[in-house]
């Protein structure tokens, strides 16, 4: 067993409840919707964090609109607030150069975060994932156990084929599955909600092409007023997030 193991569940254990937002694929809006909750779940007086854990392709700090924030050093890192969550990603380290790290470098840099960032005591972590049932998403279900994963997906059939296939093996490995949320929807379609049907996992609900969304990116307040999030807040009050 990975020493690190440990002081993993040492940093986690006042942390309520781990919340994985993720897909089979890239650009459903995963990073979108993780920092959208994280916002939303803040706004109702809850402590919320959010981790990107998307090493390659860092992203909530762009949708946050980060700036000048960085972590402090006090027996570990404790992340700043950020928009009022605290907010962790690799970005304070890489800036904006590119961080092309190899499988197991990764693996590693994700195991040196989450052993040395002191979240403290929090109500929800959201955890923004990489895309893809790779390296990342096995290393999150091995070191942050409990986690719960709410998965995205488009409408479209590619998307579907692959996120079929992450839901799976979830099942498979026994992970709690939130439900399955239809990003993107601009025709009427019902293939993801049968989808989640035969595998027996719950369909949280769909949110439609925000047009407008672009606009909102850098900027929390706007962006929780769009209909993207209107759309994220009527499938989160179906569910006991809120
Ligand atoms: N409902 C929506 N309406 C319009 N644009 C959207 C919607 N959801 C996401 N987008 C846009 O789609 C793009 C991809 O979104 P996002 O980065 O959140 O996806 P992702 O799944 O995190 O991607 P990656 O796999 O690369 O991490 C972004 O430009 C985002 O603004
Ligand atoms: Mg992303």
């Amino acid at each position: 067993m990975d020493p690190r193991q440990n002081i993993i569940e040492k940093r986690l254990a006042n942390i309520n409840r781990l919340i994985a937002v993720a897909s089979g694929k890239g650009g459903v809006g995963k990073s979108l919707i993780a920092t959208t909750l994280a916002l939303s779940l803040s706004k109702k007086g809850r402590k919320v964090g959010l981790l990107d854990l998307d090493f390659q392709g860092p992203s909530a700090h762009v949708i946050l609109g980060l700036k000048n924030a960085y972590p402090k050093e006090e027996k570990g890192i404790v992340p700043p607030e950020v928009h009022g969550i605290r907010f962790m990603s690799i970005v304070y380290y890489v800036k904006d150069e590119p961080s092309p790290l190899r499988g197991t470098d990764v693996s590693n840099a994700i195991i040196e975060l989450l052993a040395i960032t002191q979240w403290k005591k929090l109500d929800f972590l959201v955890v923004d994932m990489p895309p893809g049932i790779g390296d990342q998403t096995l290393d999150l279900i091995r070191f942050m156990k409990g986690s719960e994963f709410l998965v995205t997906t488009t409408p479209s059939k590619v998307a579907l084929e692959t996120v079929k296939k992450l839901l799976k093996l979830l099942k498979e490995l026994k992970i709690p599955i939130m439900g399955l949320i239809e990003n993107m929807k601009m025709f009427p379609s019902s293939l993801a909600r049968e989808q989640a049907k035969e595998l027996s996992v719950p369909f949280l609900g769909e949110i439609s092409f925000d047009r407008y969304l672009e606009e909102a990116i850098g900027n929390p307040n706007k962006l929780l007023e769009t209909k993207f999030a209107r759309d994220l807040n009527v499938i989160l009050s179906k569910t006991n997030l809120l």
